[in-house]
Formats: structure tokens, C-alpha cells, sequence
């Protein structure tokens, strides 16, 4: 049968064909969907049923020929399950969920992608996204982690700095890859010198996400900023329980986000200092 969504709210099951250890703690996995699918977008994410143990949101890294891409990092059980599993094996995916980044039609512009840990995930479709635009613009990766060793899709950006397609600015709490500190410092280097309007796309951990909006408020260039707001816990991915919504606005982040916009995020008052444990306690972030 063929079919052109997945479906929204009962998963469906995947082969695991590749498994590859990117960095510490954190493997790619190929899925192949048993139906034809229309694509999703970059920003967009998954609910990933681990068979007999959980089911957990995640990120789409790639999406072709109706072969999946995820990354995932060892957090809980959820993810420790999924990180033993092989190829061979099969999961539940259902989605695709959210709303994606939207980067501005007919202006030219500087594309910035920031981010940091599985952020990177949707970092990296971003960036398949834009290489394949006709008009070609700038494009700057800015990713930082503890080490060299923490730094996810490391190669993949590193080649495409290398054939000159990106201008990948990497950084190291340590110095053992890239530049010793955090991203934030290339990138308000960047901003000053920069005459070209810039869009600011950043995925990460929230506080580096709130330190970088901080940054791009003080910047007349930066004309828009869209982050994901993926430091959240969530339940049914699709608006039903609430547990991801945000105060004081009430927006479900897996519908109305989780890329929200400069505009949005400036009325999120959650956003950079608290979220929602599972038991729907606030927990400062
Ligand atoms: C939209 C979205 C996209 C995501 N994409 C990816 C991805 O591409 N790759 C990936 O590895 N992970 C991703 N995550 C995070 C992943 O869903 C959580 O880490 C998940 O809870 C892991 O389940 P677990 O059972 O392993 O850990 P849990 O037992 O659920 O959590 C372990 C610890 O992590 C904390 N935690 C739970 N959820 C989050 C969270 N969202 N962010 C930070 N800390 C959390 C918990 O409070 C607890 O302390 C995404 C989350 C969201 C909301
Ligand atoms: S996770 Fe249920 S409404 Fe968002």
C-alpha cells in the first residue's frame, strides 16, 4: 500500500539499516519506512517508540528515498535502550511533528546555524536544505561542545567547510578541537563585521540558546532569530496532553513549535528559565 503521511498517532515500525557511532554517547541511525512518504522539514521531529520501553521525541536529520536519519545522545533509559539496538531491529516512528524553520524567500541574506549536543540534527538537514538553494548565500555553522570528542556530525561539517561550501566556526570548552570557549564568541565577531541582514537558526541546550538571543537582540542586522525549543519534555507529540506547553502564552511546543520565531520567543517567559519535568513540575533550567 502506499501512502504519502506517516501516521499521526499510532507509530509505525522501521528496520534499523545502519547504525554508526558519530560521537561519544551519540549514534546515527538509518530507518527505513515500509510506506512512501512525503518529506519532512528541517526542525521537524519524531515520536520514537523503543518497543517495551518508551517513547521519546526526536529530531529528523535526514530525510531521502524514504530513508530516515536520526541521531540520538544517551540520556535515560529511553535513549540508553535505543543506543544497545542493531541493525536488523525495528522501531515505532509516528509524526512528522512541528513546525520546521522557515528561512526568508526572495531576500539575500547570511544563514547562521548554531548549536550544540542533538541539536546538530536538525543543524545538519537545515544545512542539506540550503546547500540545494539556487541563489547561493552565506552559510556559517557555529557548533561548541565540552571536547573534540562531543562534537556531533564533526566530519560532515568539516568536509563541507573544507570544499568551501560553509564556513564551519568550531569551538571547544577545552580547546581540543576548533577554537577554546563557546560559540557565542565567533558568532558576535561575525556580527559585528557583517553589513548582510543575518537569520540567526540555533538548537541546543536552552541556556546557550537564551545567551545567543541575548546576543542577536543587541544586533540591528539580525532580522530574524528561530530556535528550537527542544529542552522539553513531551508525551503525544501532536497538541493532545499539554505537558510541553510554555508560560504564559500556553503554546504546546510539539504544535506551535518547536522553532519558534524572534517575535514568539520574546513572550515566552519560560523560555531560558524554566521547564516542565514529567510529573509537570517546573524545574529551573
Ligand atoms: C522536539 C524535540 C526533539 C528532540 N530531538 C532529539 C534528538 O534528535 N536526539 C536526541 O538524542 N534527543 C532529542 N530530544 C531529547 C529526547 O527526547 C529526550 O532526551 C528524552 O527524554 C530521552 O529519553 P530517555 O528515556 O533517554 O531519558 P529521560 O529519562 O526522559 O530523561 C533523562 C534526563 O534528561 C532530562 N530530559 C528529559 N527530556 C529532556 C530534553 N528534551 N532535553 C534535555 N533534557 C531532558 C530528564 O529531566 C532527565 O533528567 C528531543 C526532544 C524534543 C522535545
Ligand atoms: S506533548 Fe502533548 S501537547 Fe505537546
Amino acid at each position: 500500500m502506499t501512502k504519502n503521511t506517516l501516521p499521526n498517532t499510532k507509530p509505525i515500525m522501521c528496520k534499523i539499516i545502519e547504525k554508526i557511532e558519530n560521537c561519544e554517547d551519540t549514534f546515527v541511525f538509518l530507518l527505513d519506512l515500509p510506506v512512501n512518504v512525503q518529506g519532512a522539514k528541517p526542525g521537524q521531529f519524531i515520536m520514537l517508540w523503543v518497543p517495551g520501553i518508551d517513547e521519546f521525541p526526536v529530531g529528523v536529520a535526514g530525510f531521502d528515498n524514504n530513508i530516515l536519519e536520526i541521531g540520538v545522545a544517551k540520556m535515560g533509559p529511553g535513549t540508553e535502550a535505543l543506543l544497545k539496538m542493531d541493525v536488523g531491529e525495528f522501531l515505532g516512528i509516528r509524526g512528522f511533528y512541528g513546525k520546521s524553520f522557515q528561512p526568508p524567500k526572495n531576500m539575500k541574506v547570511n544563514h547562521l546555524l548554531i548549536g550544540g549536543g542533538f541539536g546538530m540534527t536538525p543543524i545538519k538537514m537545515l544545512t542539506t536544505s540550503l546547500l540545494k538553494k539556487e541563489e547561493k548565500e552565506e552559510i556559517h555553522i557555529f557548533e561548541g561542545a565540552r571536547n573534540k570528542s562531543r562534537l556531533m556530525y564533526l566530519e560532515w561539517f568539516q568536509k563541507l567547510h573544507d570544499e568551501n561550501k560553509l564556513v564551519f566556526h568550531v569551538c571547544t570548552d577545552d580547546g581540543s578541537y576548533g577554537y577554546q570557549g563557546f560559540p557565542t564568541l565567533d558568532l558576535e565577531m561575525f556580527l559585528q563585521e557583517t553589513k548582510t541582514p543575518s537569520v540567526l537558526y540555533v538548537a541546543g541546550p536552552e541556556r546557550m540558546m537564551k545567551a545567543i538571543f541575548e546576543i542577536g537582540k543587541k544586533y540591528e542586522n539580525v532580522i530574524d532569530m528561530q530556535m528550537s525549543l527542544a529542552d522539553r519534555y513531551m508525551r503525544c507529540g501532536f497538541g493532545v496532553c499539554s505537558y510541553c506547553a510554555v508560560d504564559p502564552t500556553g503554546w504546546r511546543i510539539c504544535v506551535d513549535g518547536p522553532v519558534f520565531n524572534m517575535k514568539q520567543l520574546e513572550q515566552i517567559s519560560d523560555f531560558g528559565t524554566y521547564r516542565r519535568l514529567d510529573t509537570g513540575e517546573k524545574q529551573r533550567i
